[in-house]
């Protein structure tokens, strides 16, 4: 077990975080944080040379709490190959009742944040099921979760239309990182489009309420600072980032018209830059870039001079955001992001301090210290990005909690342990 999940997590205000989520809007979130850390900060496999732990053992210890849960497949490294088991133990989830238990749809729920909303609703004691074609998201991201009963993973592809009974809609499927969906732009215009049109005309039929997460790049480069939801934005239609942008813009523009046409039941996070485990680490976002290349030894990359600003927001923040969201009354638009602000060049720095920390705790030695260097920005790169989220504050009762520091430090070890594993 690594000894982050022995360390103490403290929020903003110097309090330890134990526990993420909240019962609100009649919608109880809450869940242990020790209970979400065992899904994603362990080990995948355990060597052949060690004997697997006995599923059924008692969770007395610390250590026997978190690998309770794991999958026992076998790494063999003569072979670097690998002999996958299913785990013979789900973790716990809560027993509802029938009239509090939903069935909810996750699309792009094997995805970065997709899988830790599943794993959120999941242990709650929910219904979910799964949509995802795997463009990006992975099914290992939710592995733990397959053959429960309470749980379905389908391939399939948003730009089809799909039927299930369902209560609610999380609409997540789209690639979210520039290089993602750059990619093929033509295709992320058609599942930010037709996938939401699809997803919409599924919550009409089935009276489903449907909550669709956009995102800040709606507000394009801003020229308002920090920006409200009521701010209109500064896209450029045509320019590289333009198929994921003008994308989000009318994928928000469809659901304001099933709602106002159909009366469908409509919710809009947009979010701002997220981080966290199981974030694909080669998707070319800030943070997964200057973690992995400073765990590697290489040189940090600043695109620019280092002087535009970004806001960081931890994943869980986000799920609790994401969850209020849906079970609240609150139709209009609403920002989900930290407003805690760093130039590119500070968190960088804030990033190799970390890694060194997390580097020295553990004993690992380096050949040296990282440089930070500079390169070119690419077009259209905001310069500034900052949610307001007085709103998410005034109909939620939602701010974020983690800080930007303990965030990244969950991040470091999950990333390094995935390196030690030869999986980075
Ligand atoms: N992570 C962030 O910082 C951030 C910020 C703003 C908005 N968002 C939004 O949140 C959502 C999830 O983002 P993420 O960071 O988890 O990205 P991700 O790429 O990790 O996850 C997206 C998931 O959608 C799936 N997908 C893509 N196209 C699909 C299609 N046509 N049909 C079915 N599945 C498809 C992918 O395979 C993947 O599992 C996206 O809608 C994204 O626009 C994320």
């Amino acid at each position: 077990m690594s000894s982050a999940a022995t360390a103490q997590t403290l929020d903003k205000n110097g309090q330890e975080i134990k526990a993420v989520g909240f019962k609100r809007f009649g919608f109880d979130s809450e869940v242990a944080l020790d209970v979400l850390r065992s899904l994603y900060l362990r080990p995948h496999y355990a060597p052949a040379t060690t004997e697997p732990k006995d599923a059924a053992i008692k969770a007395d210890s610390e250590e026997d709490k978190f690998s309770l849960f794991q999958s026992k497949s076998i790494y063999y490294p003569e072979t670097h190959s690998i002999s996958y088991t299913t785990l013979s133990r789900f973790p716990p989830v809560k027993l509802l009742p029938p009239s509090e238990r939903k069935r909810i749809l996750v699309t792009g729920g094997a995805g970065f944040v997709g899988s830790h909303l599943v794993d959120r609703l999941m242990i709650l004691g929910h219904e979910v099921t799964v949509i995802d074609n795997f463009f990006t998201g992975s099914k290992t991201t939710v592995s733990h979760w397959i053959g429960h009963p309470n749980f379905e993973m389908v391939r399939h592809d948003v730009v089809e239309p799909f039927m299930i009974e369902c209560d609610q809609i999380y609409h997540l499927a789209c690639p979210a990182s520039p290089p993602h969906y750059q990619f093929n732009a033509v295709k992320t215009i058609k599942t930010s489009f037709m996938g939401t049109l699809n997803m919409l005309g599924l919550a009409k039929r089935v009276k489903a309420r449907f909550l669709i997460t956009s995102t800040s790049e709606v507000y394009g480069d801003p020229e308002v600072h920090p920006q409200p939801e009521d701010y209109w934005g500064h896209v450029n239609p045509i320019g590289p980032r333009a198929c994921y942008d003008e994308g989000k813009r009318v994928a928000e523009t469809l659901t304001y018209g099933f709602q106002r046409q159909d009366g469908v039941d409509v919710r809009v996070a947009r979010i701002f830059n997220t981080y966290g485990p199981r974030m694909n680490p080669a998707d070319g976002r800030v943070v997964s870039n200057f973690i992995v290349q400073a765990l590697k030894g290489e040189d940090m990359t600043v695109y620019g001079d280092g002087k535009q600003t970004r806001s960081f927001q931890y994943i869980h923040d986000l799920v609790d955001g994401l969850i209020a969201l849906m079970n609240s009354g609150e139709s209009r638009p609403v920002n989900i992001g930290n407003g805690d602000e760093f130039t590119i060049g500070e968190f960088a720095e804030l990033v190799r301090e970390i890694v060194e920390k997390v580097q020295d705790e553990d004993g690992v030695k380096r050949e040296r210290r990282v440089n930070i260097i500079y390169k070119p920005m690419p077009t259209d790169d905001p310069q500034k990005r900052r949610p307001d989220t007085t709103r998410a504050k005034e109909t939620l009762d939602w701010q974020p909690r983690w800080t930007v520091r303990m965030g990244l430090e969950e991040m470091v070890r999950y990333y390094k342990a995935k390196m030690e594993e030869g999986s980075l």
